[in-house]
């Protein structure tokens, strides 16, 4: 193991330490938000405002816009806020989001919470075992916060990661780090690029870890996540 690798995965597990304490008391409040919003309502918002770009059935087939199927109600209603509040830019996104009110955020979040990821199929194998690798045993593992199924409750499988993540459910939870299994790779790639230049400062881990990867590694990671059921 490198040094830089070292002094990264030390840094890493300091910021998450701090985050996990902030993030007891504030985001409490947004997930809180989220958990309150009906689907009902929500598969209405999304039907009108969302569909044509993210899918009508949430798995949108342009790999410019992300699938948002079964990813996590308290993460879609933080981006969500991230886009109207300006910290997270897009062009596309923030006068969509400013058109919402908090409870159409919070009710199109809880929809598609509950809706199911359909996964890509992997164009080249031996590029995906290369990312498996780097989402289990990576310095550090994906995995680490990032949970390796949308299935709740699957062991995590593979490689060394997986058995201490096995005995740290809590650590993905808390973090509240989005699901990735099946996002379209490309989109996948390009928020890596956004991570690592700053450009979407949201997470300083997630800047850390992005501007540590290869061209190689972003596609190879992206590549096995965009496959995985
Ligand atoms: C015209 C196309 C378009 C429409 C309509 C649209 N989106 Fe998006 N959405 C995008 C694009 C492009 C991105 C990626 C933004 C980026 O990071 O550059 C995105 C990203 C997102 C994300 C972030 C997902 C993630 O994994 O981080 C959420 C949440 C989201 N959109 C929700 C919505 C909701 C809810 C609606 C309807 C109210 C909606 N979008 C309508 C194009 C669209
Ligand atoms: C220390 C915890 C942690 C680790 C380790 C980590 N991530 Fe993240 N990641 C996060 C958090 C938290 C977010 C959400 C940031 C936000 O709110 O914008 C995130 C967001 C992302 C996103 C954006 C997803 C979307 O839908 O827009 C991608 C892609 C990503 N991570 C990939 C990776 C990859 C690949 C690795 C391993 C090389 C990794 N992450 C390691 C915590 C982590």
């Amino acid at each position: 193991m490198s040094k830089m690798a070292i002094s990264l995965a030390g840094a890493i597990i300091l910021i998450a330490g701090a985050g996990l304490l902030a993030m007891t008391g504030a985001s409490r409040g947004q997930s809180d938000g989220a958990r309150a919003g009906d689907p009902a309502l929500g598969s209405h918002v999304a039907d009108a405002k969302c569909a044509e770009c993210h899918g009508a059935d949430c798995n949108s087939s342009e790999s410019q816009f992300p699938k948002l199927a079964g990813q996590s109600p308290a993460y879609l209603y933080r981006q969500l806020w991230a886009f109207r509040n300006g910290t997270r830019r897009s062009d596309i996104m923030a006068p969509i989001a400013a058109d919402l009110g908090d409870a159409d955020m919070a009710n199109a979040s809880s929809f598609y919470g509950k809706q199911s990821r359909k996964a890509d199929a992997v164009k080249d194998q031996r590029l995906a075992a290369i990312g498996e690798r780097i989402f289990f045993a990576g310095m550090p593992a994906c995995a680490m916060c990032h949970r390796a199924s949308g299935q709740r409750g699957m062991p995590v499988t593979g490689m060394m990661g997986g058995g201490m993540m096995e005995r740290m459910p809590m650590m993905g939870m808390m973090a509240d780090a989005p699901y990735l299994n099946g996002q379209h790779a490309a989109y996948i790639v390009d928020q890596l690029d956004r991570f690592a230049s700053g450009a979407r400062p949201s997470s300083t881990m997630m800047g850390r870890i992005a501007a540590a990867l290869s061209e190689a590694d972003k596609r190879a990671v992206a590549e096995y996540l965009s496959g995985l059921r």
